[in-house]
């Protein structure tokens, strides 16, 4: 008969040559487990999407009770559905920031093409910067954001009217000009191996985008719901963003995002030309149940609070002699190693032992350390062990060279 993972590679389309291949039967709060019964501890979160870990119990009972009401009624904006409003009345009050207009989506992706097209349209002006080993998603206009070229070339052509300026770099910000309709930045960047903002560099952006009137698009796509410690980062580092992008960990494992911006600026996408902007199943009601039940979550308790005491245990126990530097805001982290040989090893050393780490896009040299928030002081310290026992694995690999 043949394998599941045969029928995997034959018919389930590959994004790389090289799958992790974990063949998986369920998951559970901080773990994932495989077919064989193999327990892994989730360090990943699925790309900083579980932050409420796996099946979180509010998830799967606004799940539920939603599916018991009705599933997909009509296209974005038609109907009034008790999830939306709920959904954006709260985040909205939890903003508090004068970004007051919600427009869902579907993926990250798609939240970033919403507001470069709203950007677009408000200012009247096209361009468009963005910063280099920024990753904002795989849709054309997404790759055009993308800086380096090995990635975009075979898509050419791109959008027109991207430039892109070196993240935390203030002399680049003189780029920014009148004819600029939006910068568009990760708070954190994510995929180069977490680069936090330093200087009050994202201050300095607003200050720049406030003087030529473009409009400053924050993707916190990783970055929200108390990855970083607070609820969002740029509350965290003091601006406001004219447009906010959030997905992944905001439906809890339900694929959802959006834009949010003032409703003055909002106001555009639905007028001249009406319907200009459309998605059949943004706001799908099931997602945005479970996105309520998430963020309803994620603001109650000390979870968030928590996230920096957890951050700063971690940074005390990664200590070796091959661990070069811990990059982090929050629980997102980066573990940056001192030689590039060793990532394979400690990466592959510590799934093989039972917990799952993995790479970034960009940076070859450290892997992404991105838990559930829910994670204890003791699922930590166990996760640190492994880690530290893959480090003198990888180490032991070249001494016996
Ligand atoms: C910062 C950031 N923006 C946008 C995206 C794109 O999101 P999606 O994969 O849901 O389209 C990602 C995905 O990894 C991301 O990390």
């Amino acid at each position: 008969m043949i394998s599941k993972r045969d029928l995997f590679l034959n018919h389930v389309a590959q994004t790389s040559p090289l799958s992790m291949m974990l063949e998986i039967e369920r998951a559970e709060g901080m773990h994932i487990y495989d077919t064989a019964g193999k327990e892994y501890l989730d360090l990943n979160s699925g790309i900083s999407v579980s932050s409420l870990g796996h099946r979180h119990p509010a998830i799967i009972a606004a799940v539920k009770s939603q599916l018991d009401k009705h599933l997909h009624t009509m296209v974005y904006g038609e109907h009034i559905q008790s999830p939306q409003i709920k959904y954006a009345s709260l985040l909205t009050q939890e903003l508090n920031n004068g970004l007051d207009s919600v427009y869902f989506v579907m993926t990250g992706s798609e939240a970033v093409e919403g507001a470069i097209k709203l950007a677009k349209k408000y200012t009247g002006r096209y361009n468009i910067i963005s910063c280099a080993t920024a990753y904002h998603g795989s849709t054309m206009t997404a790759e055009a954001l993308r800086s380096d070229y090995s990635f975009s070339r075979a898509f050419m052509p791109s959008m027109p009217g991207v430039r892109h300026i070196e993240f935390n770099d203030e002399d680049a910000l003189s780029k920014i000009d009148h004819k600029t309709a939006a910068v568009i930045l990760e708070p954190v960047q994510a995929e180069s191996g977490v680069n936090p903002p330093q200087n009050d560099y994202l201050k300095k952006v607003r200050e720049r985008c406030d003087k030529v009137g473009a409009l400053m698009i924050l993707d916190e796509i990783q970055t929200g719901f108390g990855r970083t410690g607070h609820l969002f980062a740029h509350k965290k580092y003091g601006v406001v963003p004219d447009i906010l992008l959030i997905s992944k960990s905001m439906g809890g494992g339900m694929p959802i995002g959006a834009f949010v911006a003032p409703k003055r600026i909002m106001e555009y996408i639905s007028d001249r030309p009406a319907l200009g902007h459309i998605t059949t199943f943004g706001g799908h009601p099931v997602c945005t149940a479970a996105a309520l039940a998430t963020l309803e979550t994620v603001t109650e308790g000390t979870l968030i609070p928590d996230v920096l005491e957890k951050e700063k245990l971690i940074h005390s126990l990664l200590k070796h002699q091959i661990i070069k530097e811990v990059r982090s805001s929050g629980l997102m982290m980066a573990v940056e190693l001192t030689r590039r040989k060793y990532l394979k090893h400690v990466v592959n050393n510590t799934i093989e032992q039972g917990a799952l780490i993995d790479y970034f896009l960009f940076n070859n040299k450290s892997f992404r350390l991105a838990p559930p928030l829910i994670i204890n002081m003791d699922q930590i310290k166990k996760a640190c062990k492994i880690i530290l026992q893959a480090c003198d694995y990888a180490l032991n690999q070249y001494r016996k060279d």
